[in-house]
């Protein structure tokens, strides 16, 4: 029996060495660490247990029969995260790059269909040569059987992709398909065809790093939804994302302990300026209203005219969705509604309620953004927040013009509580814009036509240049006082934790991708 176990015990170490001291070596030289070394310091000490660590591929091919490592390629299996289970795949570059071949495929299924029956999280550490090319199509149903399950998986728990090294050709679709993307900068990459096919086919030169770096998916394309400065800094930003997200779609996120006192934030009383076209940052009215330090912001520099993520609200995970006034004058745009859009359905998801932060002029004009379908992405965030069922709750702070009244989570739309601040400008379109529609034959017709549109303006703001119209036919539940905000969403968060709402029976609606 000795000999028995020392044969396992020696294959069990074979294992822990993936491709070997040298290849690990030169993974330790490019600033990264092992695939091992990365689950070590992702799960809870002790936690982690390994499935399959002593599978190897099946390939005959190239001389590939001589070339056996345990494990295939990559580290599966499950554990906790403070306390919590989640199952983990993390790919071993140092064995034939981290490339997919078949068994190294099912092995991700493997952990993919265990995590969805045991409903936990699964996280994906994303470091691959792509597809293994000794393998050919047996790597690409591989990829399939892989996406297949993304999608499948798609609402039931949540998934989230780290990218810590190359993710190149198809196998970038498996990232996308999950909800949240971190990439590491400078040491990863994400594109479909890498620079010299792009200069093939468009004589563009580039690099990896500017084609599908960090910095380009995480501003221009918006596919990554976070960036980490190194593989440690990743890491502790998959925990803290977790923390905000519940098991599965059945379960709510856990309410921290939190002990109520008066709740009065008297500086959110000096954040909206005195002139409606100064800007503000909304993350300072997001600081005023929650949780010390509770704030973790997604696509925090893609489309920055809107602001999302999750936070806590005496104790309670809440996402929060806020128009941002400093960039563009929180209009929204194509870029914006695609991102909040996307973040919303993540809530509805896994029944983390929403809270809505409007300073919105409108829609942003012009031929880039009519050409580039504003009306279809626009209507992607008015579709999500109708058909979301989570607790919904509005704060106009101050513009609330047009149509994106009625997308930001308007009373219309479904949404639970719509509160307004006394700053809050409820109308069609801004006072000048209307006055120099409705008045232009008096305006024209006048002495000194610039009084008049002067006069005009001033009588439309009265009017329709505040939260009371809205208030008076109900659209607005309640005009609060800025001070007095927090208790006020304490409260109806709180009340609304129990709610249940159902969508008619359908096989599912059709959100307009
Ligand atoms: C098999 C691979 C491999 C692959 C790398 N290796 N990629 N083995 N299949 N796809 C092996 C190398 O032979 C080498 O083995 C080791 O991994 C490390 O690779 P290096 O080239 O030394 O590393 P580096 O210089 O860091 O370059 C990394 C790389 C490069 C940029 C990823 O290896 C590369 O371009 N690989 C090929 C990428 C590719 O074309 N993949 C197929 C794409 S098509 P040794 O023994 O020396 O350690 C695809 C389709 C997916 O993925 C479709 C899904 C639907």
């Amino acid at each position: 029996m000795n000999d028995k176990i020392k044969i396992l015990e020696e294959k069990i170490e074979k294992a822990k060495l993936g491709g070997g001291e040298s290849r690990i070596e030169k993974q330790h030289t490019k600033g990264k660490l092992t695939a091992r070394e990365r689950v070590h310091f992702l799960m809870d000490d002790g936690s982690f247990e390994e499935i399959g660590a002593l599978v190897t591929h099946r390939s005959m091919d190239f001389g590939m029969e001589k070339q056996l490592f345990y494990g295939d390629g990559v580290i599966t299996g499950y554990g906790t995260i403070h306390g919590r289970l989640v199952y983990v795949f993390a790919q071993d570059f140092t064995v034939f790059g981290g490339s997919l071949s078949e068994t190294h495929a099912e092995k991700i299924v493997k952990i993919m269909e265990m995590a969805m029956k045991n409903g936990a999280p699964l996280i994906g550490l994303n470091d691959s040569g792509g597809a293994r090319i000794q393998e050919g199509v047996k790597s690409l149903g591989g990829y399939a059987d892989i996406f297949y399950r993304n999608v499948m998986a798609s609402g039931v728990i949540p998934q989230i992709s780290a990218i810590m090294g190359p993710c190149a050709g198809g196998a970038v679709y498996s990232p996308a398909m999950t909800d949240f993307t971190i990439m590491v900068e400078n040491t990863s990459y994400m594109f479909v065809t890498g620079p010299n096919v792009v200069k093939t086919v468009t004589n563009e030169e580039v690099t990896a790093e500017e084609l599908g770096g960090a910095s380009a998916h995480s501003t221009k394309s918006g596919v990554t939804h976070l960036t980490a400065s190194n593989d440690i800094d990743c890491i502790e930003k998959i925990k803290r994302l977790l923390s905000y997200m519940p098991q599965n779609c059945e379960e709510k996120p856990i309410l921290e302990p939190y002990i109520i006192g008066d709740e009065i934030r008297k500086e959110l009383d000096n954040i909206i300026p005195e002139s409606a076209n100064q800007p503000y940052d909304m993350r300072e009215v997001i600081r005023g209203i929650m949780d010390e330090d509770s704030f973790m912001e997604i696509h925090e520099s893609y489309a920055e005219n809107i602001v999302v993520g999750f936070s806590r609200l005496a104790g309670r995970k809440i996402g929060i969705v806020a128009n941002q006034p400093i960039n563009l004058a929180g209009v929204l745009d194509v870029d914006s509604s695609k991102k909040a859009a996307r973040f919303v359905r993540f809530c509805d998801c896994f029944n983390i309620p929403l809270l809505v932060l409007v300073d919105v002029p409108g829609f942003l004009p012009g031929t880039d953004q009519e050409w580039n379908g504003i009306i279809v992405n626009g209507a992607k965030l008015l579709f999500a927040f109708s058909e979301a069922t989570v607790p919904r709750v509005t704060l106009i702070t101050r513009k609330a013009y047009g149509g994106a009244y009625d997308v930001m989570n308007s009373k219309h739309i479904g949404a639970d509580l719509n509160y307004a601040w006394p700053s809050a400008e409820i109308a069609v379109m801004g006072a000048k814009g209307a006055s120099e529609i409705i008045f232009r034959r008096e305006i024209k017709a006048a002495d000194d036509p610039a009084a008049k549109l002067t006069e005009k303006e001033a009588e439309y703001a009265e009017k329709f240049a505040n939260p009371y119209s809205a208030t008076q036919r109900g659209f607005i539940d309640e005009v609060i006082l800025p001070h007095n905000t927090r208790r006020k969403l304490i409260k109806a968060f709180s009340m609304l934790k129990n709610k249940v709402d159902k969508l008619p029976k359908k096989k599912h609606g059709n959100i307009p991708l």
